[in-house]
């Protein structure tokens, strides 16, 4: 027999055996198909549970957000701004040059759903806390073209006529905390005071650029939201650096470095 003819032989019994004895028992076949997955899924996922890196474990620089966040970041989910901005920036150069430092998994500990996103139709939002004044916030959710002209962003006009309820605000806090947030006062008294008092930072905030604005206007809690996202990221790796830099040794007096002579 030929090599083509052995070929031709083999390839013939593993179609029989294919067509007849796999996909001709389905019992059989959905056996073989979850073990080939299953490998496929240990070989994801185990890696995980032995490293110690802190990139996906639990992170104590991480905190839950504030009440006036979650409410703000309830209105951010029902609005589906996560449609157009993701919250992900992946460990690319070009991502961390526009917008900081790549997204660790512990990051997402206490985002309950998780907001990555799937579409970036306006920029990555993760680490978006801090880059703009409250009043740039504010202005851009009420005509996204006064801030950044030729912007396709929605208008957002009724969030400044409606008004979050303290009481379902506390349903939310209340909500996470059964996922296992650690909240230590989710009563109705201890969330509407905490709403209170970040509110009216804000307020007063935005007073200073003569906008007039209620404490419990839906805007204030949806500007609480964006200002905080990834702002406890942009201090933990600023602090890290910090160290790093100080560990290093120090450049020798003179010696000109890549940024001009050090002036
Ligand atoms: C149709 C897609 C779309 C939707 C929906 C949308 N945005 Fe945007 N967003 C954009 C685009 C495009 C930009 C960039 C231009 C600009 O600044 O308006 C942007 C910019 C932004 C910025 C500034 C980001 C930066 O780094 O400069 C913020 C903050 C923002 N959007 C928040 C929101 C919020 C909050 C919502 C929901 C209430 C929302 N967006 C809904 C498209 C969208």
């Amino acid at each position: 027999m030929s090599d083509e003819q052995k070929h031709n032989e083999s390839s013939k019994a593993y179609g029989r055996f294919h067509r007849r004895v796999l996909e001709g028992n389905g019992a059989l076949f959905a056996i073989a198909t979850t073990v080939a997955i299953s490998i496929g899924a240990l070989v994801e996922i185990a890696p995980m549970f032995s490293t110690t890196s802190l990139s996906w474990q639990r992170a104590d620089w991480v905190t839950p957000y504030t009440p006036l966040e979650v409410a703000g970041r309830d209105i951010y989910i029902r609005e589906g701004c996560y449609l157009c901005h993701s919250q992900m920036i992946r460990p690319m150069r070009s991502e961390m040059l526009r917008y900081g430092e790549w997204t660790r998994a512990a990051e997402y500990q206490y985002d309950r759903p998780f907001l990555l996103g799937s579409r970036r139709l306006g920029p990555d939002l993760q680490r978006v806390g801090g880059k703009y004044p409250d009043a740039w916030h504010f202005e851009h959710m009420r005509d996204p073209r006064s801030t950044s002209p030729g912007s396709i962003m929605p208008t957002y006009p009724w969030l400044y006529r409606q008004k979050y309820d303290p009481a379902d605000v506390a349903k939310s806090v209340r909500a996470l905390a059964t996922a296992g947030t650690p909240y230590t006062a989710t009563d109705d008294a201890s969330v509407a005071a905490a709403l209170e008092a970040q509110a009216d930072k804000i307020v007063a905030s935005l007073a200073t650029t003569s906008i007039q604005v209620a404490p419990d206007d839906e805007i204030i809690a949806l500007i609480a939201f964006l200002q905080r996202l990834g702002t406890e990221g942009k201090k933990h790796f600023a602090q890290q650096a910090a160290q790093t830099s100080e560990a290093a040794p120090a450049p020798a007096q003179g010696t000109p470095s890549a940024t001009g002579g050090g002036q």
